[in-house]
């Protein structure tokens, strides 16, 4: 019996999404592997890579290891890496004074990988987790009750000229010290590395999924952690319009790029900065939002292909040009292919 109801539309969207080559013309974000940045976490000594548990996939490299890993990264067309040192926990200390040493292990892994690669670009992150025995990204007053800022910023400012001097593209500034990007920008042109960039962690949320992360770089059982609370420093999840008053001082204080992290459960903010600034924005997605996609997929409830790739073209939806995230090299591939 033919179907007698009809609709009366003029309009029926479903027209272009037909077929693959219609849905692919009308397809308005495009993500690339140029748009991809990814953290590397890197170790001492010649060990084989280091598995992290909660990061399926993810490993601790060697210098050497970490050279061959960015040269992978590079072929494939992934601009730029983020580099993440894990310290052994005998040096560390209250101060994180391993962080100024000049034979520190993020110096020697950022000139290796520029000599050996030197179209990549590399960054560091500007923060004293890594080397502090507390595991806060900055040193505490006399008393232990807070992080103390002014002293912290003093010490994030020698630290980027460290990692510029060793031929650093771009320095990272991810402790949320108050003022520290323009402490850094000055430091870094008074001592001739004004051509030496700045990614601001602009809206960095005191996030919990940044837990698998700290795994990985051996932050998660210092004392006081996983309970370890910075909120006295990264920004409250509940609050939006904060994120605009940070963008303001990274931009007037110096910042190039300015970002947003997490990123995918903080698609807001990302299009709230897209509107606010003409900076190019990168977002973080963070360890936890690539440990819940993989844990998910070992259950057998998401696929992994599919929502790793469709929560990068949401990041870059929202507004972000560039996105650090830990399936870099994977979806690199896939795009490529
Ligand atoms: C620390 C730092 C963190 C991340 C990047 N830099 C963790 C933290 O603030 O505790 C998180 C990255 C991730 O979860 O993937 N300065």
């Amino acid at each position: 019996m033919p179907n007698s109801f009809k609709l009366n539309l003029v309009q029926r969207p479903r027209r272009l999404r037909r077929t693959a080559s219609l849905r692919a013309m009308v397809s308005d974000t495009v993500l690339l592997p140029k748009n991809l940045i990814a953290p590397l976490f890197v170790v001492d000594g010649k060990g084989r890579p280091e598995p992290i548990l909660s990061m399926p996939g993810v490993f601790r490299l060697n210098i050497a290891d970490l050279v061959k890993e960015c040269r992978e990264l590079n072929k494939l067309g992934v601009p730029a890496v983020a580099l993440f040192p894990k310290l052994s926990s005998r040096l560390k200390d209250e101060e994180g004074s391993a962080a100024l040493r000049q034979d520190a292990l993020i110096l020697r892994a950022v000139s290796a990988v520029k000599s050996a690669v030197p179209g990549i670009t590399v960054m560091t992150d500007i923060a004293l987790d890594p080397y502090t025995t507390h595991g806060h990204d900055g040193v505490l007053v006399p008393d232990g009750s807070d992080v103390d800022n002014d002293r912290t910023v003093e010490i994030l400012a020698k630290m980027a000229v460290l990692h510029a001097a060793a031929g650093v593209d771009m320095v990272a500034p991810s402790d949320m010290m108050d003022g520290r990007v323009g402490a850094i920008r000055k430091a870094l042109d008074s001592s001739g590395h004004e051509g030496t960039a700045i990614m601001a962690y602009t809206a960095k949320y005191a996030s919990a999924y940044y837990g698998p992360f700290r795994d990985a770089v051996g932050t998660s059982k210092a004392p006081g952690a996983p309970g370890i609370d910075k909120s006295t420093y990264q920004l409250n999840p509940a609050n939006r319009r904060e994120a605009l008053i940070e963008l303001r001082l990274d931009e007037a204080e110096g910042a190039d790029i300015v970002m947003v992290k997490p990123a995918g459960i903080y698609l807001d903010i990302i299009r709230e900065l897209r509107q606010s600034t003409r900076k190019s924005i990168a977002a973080y997605q963070v360890s936890g939002e690539y440990s819940q996609i993989h844990a998910a997929a070992r259950l057998g409830w998401l696929d992994l292909e599919r929502c790793r790739l469709e929560s990068l073209v949401a990041i870059k939806r929202a507004g972000a040009d560039m996105i650090l995230t830990y399936f870099a090299k994977e979806v690199a591939r896939e795009l490529n292919a």
